[in-house]
């Protein structure tokens, strides 16, 4: 996992998205096919093949496995990310109450106050998306579900890089303890939504996780696997796009820092925003409230657009959830989080 200091994030493409309102009238893409193929031999078979989208197949296997998850028979790749999410829903009561019996027993100590403040935030931030994933999932709009989850993760991930900073008491440890299994069940989540967008909800075609990184872009994914696209996917900008709003230092950009770009950009869109980061380090942490829907970032290359952020921006790890945070995708490439509904491309995060 990162570390808290000083990262420097390459970052592409972070998380793929669709607009709900296109999606939800698509039919899911495979309801037809999965009657007849999963494996059902033993009841682990089901989870053991969904588990091979996992980039740690054998971690997802075993936070899966002890869970009481249940599965239809005969459960579709669909089935199980669903199940996975439902699992995940359920976690995010015993991480609050956690979170909640630190606070509890924080005293006079802000730090931990802090932390575990900031975590019932968080927490409550990421089961909110947890709850969108579930809810985008049976409309067929994957590419929502996936953004869901992985910004699920992300909040999950900052809620524990926060209590590393106040691990010196068991119940913060076993706290902790509890989040990784979290974090690694919804990771699972999301690799398992990334592998039903690429392949199918046929858990036997289902492989390891791939990234653009592998010549992968998912808009081509989403068409190869019958889904069809839809119109909004197919108009997904690509870099040089027009954009909506540009970011720069200088007189010549309607917007000088990231956030304010934000702040202007529409609510609950369902087109893309196109925000453009000129050449340049921008000193600020982003936050991207959940119904800024749709938005695209794309800066003018790694180490070009820098962003820098403070994760110990008030007094403890992470402070506050519009403190940009990082973490770990399912692919191990290090992503950013304050995007937490929108794509972004060619820039650099930089954060200590
Ligand atoms: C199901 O999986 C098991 C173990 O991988 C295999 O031995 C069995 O032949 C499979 N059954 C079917 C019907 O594919
Ligand atoms: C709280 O955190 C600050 C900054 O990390 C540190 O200097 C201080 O000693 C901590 N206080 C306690 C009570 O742990
Ligand atoms: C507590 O956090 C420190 C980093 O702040 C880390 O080195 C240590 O391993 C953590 N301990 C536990 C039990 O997580
Ligand atoms: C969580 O995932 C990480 C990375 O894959 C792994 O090292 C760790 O053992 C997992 N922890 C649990 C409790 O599953
Ligand atoms: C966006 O949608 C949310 C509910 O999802 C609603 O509360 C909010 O008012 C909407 N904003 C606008 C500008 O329509």
């Amino acid at each position: 996992m990162a570390s808290s200091s000083s990262l420097h994030l390459l970052v592409a493409v972070v998380l793929l998205l669709s607009t709900p309102s296109s999606a939800a009238h698509r039919r899911h893409p495979h309801a037809h096919h999965h009657k007849h193929k999963a494996n059902v031999t033993s009841p682990s078979t089901p989870i053991h093949q969904a588990c091979r989208a996992a980039l740690s197949p054998d971690v997802c296997e075993s936070v899966l496995s002890q869970l009481s998850i249940s599965l239809p028979p005969d459960p579709s790749g669909s089935d199980v990310a669903l199940a996975a999410l439902s699992a995940a829903s359920r976690g995010h009561q015993t991480a609050r109450s956690n979170a909640q019996s630190i606070l509890d027993a924080a005293g006079s100590d802000r730090n931990r106050s802090t932390a575990a403040r900031n975590c019932l935030e968080l927490l409550s931030l990421s089961d909110h998306r947890i709850s969108a994933a579930i809810k985008a999932l049976p409309a067929g709009a994957l590419a929502d579900s996936r953004t869901f989850s992985g910004a699920a993760e992300l909040y999950q991930y900052a809620c524990r890089a926060g209590l590393t900073k106040v691990n010196d008491t068991q119940i913060v440890v076993d706290a902790m303890a509890f989040l990784e299994r979290l974090t690694n069940l919804t990771t699972s989540a999301t690799a398992m939504l990334a592998a039903l967008q690429r392949y199918g909800p046929d858990t036997s075609r289902w492989g390891p996780p791939q990234t653009e990184r592998d010549g992968y872009w998912p808009d081509a994914a989403a068409a190869g696997s019958g889904s069809g696209g839809g119109k909004a996917r197919k108009s997904f900008p690509r870099p040089g796009a027009p954009a909506d709003a540009t970011v720069c230092k200088g007189s010549e950009c309607r917007y000088r820092s990231v956030q304010a770009a934000v702040d202007a950009a529409p609510e609950n869109s369902t087109r893309p925003f196109v925000i453009h980061i000129k050449e340049g380090v921008y000193e600020e942490t982003v936050r991207v409230p959940f119904e800024k829907t749709n938005l695209v970032f794309f800066g003018d290359g790694m180490g070009k657009t820098v962003i820098t952020g403070s994760l110990s921006a008030d007094m403890v790890g992470v402070s506050t959830y519009n403190t940009a945070t990082v973490g770990e995708d399912h692919n191990s490439r290090l992503f950013l989080s304050p995007f937490s509904r929108a794509k972004v491309r060619d820039v650099s995060f930089n954060m200590s």
